[in-house]
């Protein structure tokens, strides 16, 4: 949809939405001289590293470097579009936006999502009214009792039953307005061909089944699994795929799991919609399930948003086993560290806390093993290496993943492991894995890393500016260099010095760190910044670096002194650079035998290093 709110409106909204008042719905703000300190709600931490300033309405944390404007907070915390950002924040300080401006056909899909989602809002009632108070909803009532899900339970899941009916829900959506037709599209009912004296019909999908709403992250229904009470199949019926719910993008419990697998630092992976009932009960706030299907890199990119760690804890069945090695290779291959818990002794999770209870399961994830050792089991177990080529194999079997892994470190934590294991060397353990394909070992490598790339790593004596991806790459720039390109962005994000005066002394290949032209660019595009306000990013990374920029002590009390210096500085290092360069040409063109030409460019660095001196 290509809709766009005006920026005079949406700096009107950002005016009314004072960061502090904003933000203290959600974190306990004390105010410490200039700034408001708090418990950063990005990542768990003891001690208050979460920072906003009122004067700049921006926010930063120390501990994780997230920062942003009250925009950026709000996409974070909530999982709002911007456009939604702005949309809830309109709503609740009475900025009336304007209509949209739609296609027809846009306009037809609008109209049709929204009948779409209140007929899935009106069936979530319908399936849970009829679980909780109706006389019909009896044996739903008593399977849920069976499994040990109390009232709190289910209304936190938004629990349902679907009576052993063929129209029940048809006639409950009739009665607000819903044809037959409309809830077929809907995917809830379907339709009966005419056939031997029976007409034309409608009947509802689900029947005699307990309800499992699938909730998305702003807590709307888009879909639904219906169980059966009993052993008879199918065990599960699940809301077919439409334009509008595709299984393969949703997490089921994402919409209560959120802030659990922030604040525990990992998501539990769980198969069923049990375990994840079952788990998010006995207090694992952070466990979510694939919907029925095979993990996807989309379902993995949600935990993303709030993770880089997953537990895998799937069913303890050969089904679960070989589940756990194609969504562990997933989401190890996103960058995730990657642990897998194995239940013994229960078929899953939801049985396993029954069984045994929430200590023990507690026990058991404290010894969850790294997804390499995980499949190391799993190889031995169905093929135990007995003679010398069968272990070799093995450590050939495993190479891909070992060489993928990017820490030396942890690698050699396998390479030891294996070595132990098999009883072998581990210098002989480390060449066998060595001697592993290189090549494709390295192409895969190299476009993992490639998505890895976005974020970079400069080294600074001052450590102010490590992000939050260290795995990935560096960048050397000298410190001088690092910090005069900062101070020159500062002084244009304040206004301080006007863009216009800058331009003149910028040339192509002026910024040394990329994310530093990346932030000069979007001030090019935006350059009035009113108060302070940060102008709008897509990526959030860029974000917070502002943020972070911005909050960095730094004297501006003579902004045109420290203009001048910096420029001088990136200047000078340029001209070392040039001369650098100058040499090498020279040195290759000596060795070529080109004496004239290695003459010629002495003179030239010899003019060079006598202008620099004065
Ligand atoms: P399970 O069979 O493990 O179900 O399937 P479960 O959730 O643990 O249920 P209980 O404890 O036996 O009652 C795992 C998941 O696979 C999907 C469902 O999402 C289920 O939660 N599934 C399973 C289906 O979609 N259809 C099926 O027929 C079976
Ligand atoms: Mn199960």
């Amino acid at each position: 949809m290509d809709y766009r709110i005006p920026e005079e409106i949406v700096e009107e909204v950002r005016l009314h939405s004072d960061i502090v008042d904003t933000i203290s719905d959600y974190v306990r703000l004390q105010r410490k001289g200039k700034n408001y300190l708090g418990l950063c709600p990005f990542h768990a931490e003891k001690t208050p590293s979460f920072t906003v300033t009122p004067e700049k309405q921006i926010f930063y944390c120390f501990g994780c470097h997230t920062g942003g404007n009250v925009f950026s907070f709000l996409m974070r915390k909530e999982n709002w579009s911007f456009l939604e950002t702005v949309e809830n924040l309109a709503e609740k300080h009475g900025i009336i936006l304007p209509e949209k401006e739609l296609s027809p056909r846009e306009k037809e899909q609008q109209t049709r999502r929204r009948r779409w989602e209140e007929i899935h809002d009106w069936a979530t009632g319908y399936f849970h009214e009829v679980l909780l108070h109706k006389p019909e909803g009896e044996p739903g009532r008593q399977y849920f009792r069976q499994r040990g899900i109390d009232d709190e339970t289910i209304k936190q899941f938004r629990l349902g039953y679907a009576p052993e009916r063929w129209e029940d829900l048809l006639e409950a959506l009739s009665a607000r307005g819903v044809s037959p037709q409309e809830v077929v599209q809907a995917g809830l009912a379907l339709e009966r061909e005419p056939s031997e004296g029976r007409s034309r019909g409608f009947y509802d999908r689900f029947r005699n089944r307990v309800i499992f709403a699938i909730l998305d992250s702003r807590q709307r229904t888009i879909g639904f699994g219906g169980r059966v009470l009993d052993n008879s199949t199918p065990k599960y019926l699940n809301s077919p795929e439409t334009a509008f719910f595709n299984k393969g993008h949703h997490l089921y419990g994402m919409h209560r799991a959120h802030q659990g697998i922030r604040e525990r630092g990992f998501a539990l992976l769980a198969e069923g919609y049990m375990d994840v009932i079952a788990l998010q009960k006995a207090g694992f706030k952070n466990a979510v399930a694939s919907l029925g299907t095979a993990l996807t890199r989309d379902q993995a990119k949600l935990i993303r948003r709030y993770t880089g760690r997953v537990v895998i804890v799937y069913d303890s069945d050969q089904a679960g086993i070989q589940a756990t090695l194609r969504a562990g290779e997933i989401v190890r291959d996103m960058g995730f560290r990657v642990d897998v818990l194995s239940l013994s002794g229960a078929k899953d999770p939801d049985e396993y806390l029954k069984t045994f209870g929430v200590e023990e399961f507690n026990k058991a994830l404290a010894q969850a093993e790294p997804y390499i050792q995980f499949k190391y089991h799993v190889l031995i177990k169905t093929n135990p290496p007995g003679s010398a080529p069968e272990k070799a194999e093995l450590v050939r079997e495993l190479a891909p993943d070992i060489v993928k892994v990017q820490s030396p470190v942890e690698r050699e934590g396998y390479e030891r492991f294996l070595s132990l294991e098999l009883s072998l060397t581990l210098d002989k353990v480390q060449e066998e894995i060595a001697g592993f394909d290189q090549k494709t070992a390295k192409k895969t490598a190299d476009k993992e890393n490639l998505r890895q790339k976005q974020d970079i790593y400069v080294k600074n004596r001052d450590n102010i500016n490590r992000c939050a991806n260290p795995s990935s790459d560096e960048v050397s720039v000298s410190d001088g260099v690092y910090r005069a390109e900062r101070f020159l962005l500062r002084l244009l994000l304040e206004q301080l010095i006007p863009l216009s005066k800058f331009k003149a002394d910028l040339e192509a290949g002026f910024w040394k760190v990329p994310y530093h032209q990346q932030i000069y660019t979007h001030i090019e595009k935006a350059p009035k910044l009113d108060n302070g306000a940060l102008p709008h990013m897509d990526s959030d990374a860029l974000l917070s670096k502002v943020a972070e920029l911005m909050l960095e002590e730094i004297d501006l009390s003579h902004p045109e002194r420290l203009f001048q210096d910096c420029l001088k500085q990136i200047h000078s290092l340029k001209e070392e650079e040039t001369v650098e360069e100058l040499q090498a040409r020279m040195v290759d063109l000596e060795k070529s035998g080109d004496l004239a030409g290695a003459f010629a460019l002495l003179k030239e660095i010899g003019e060079r290093l006598r202008s620099g001196e004065n």
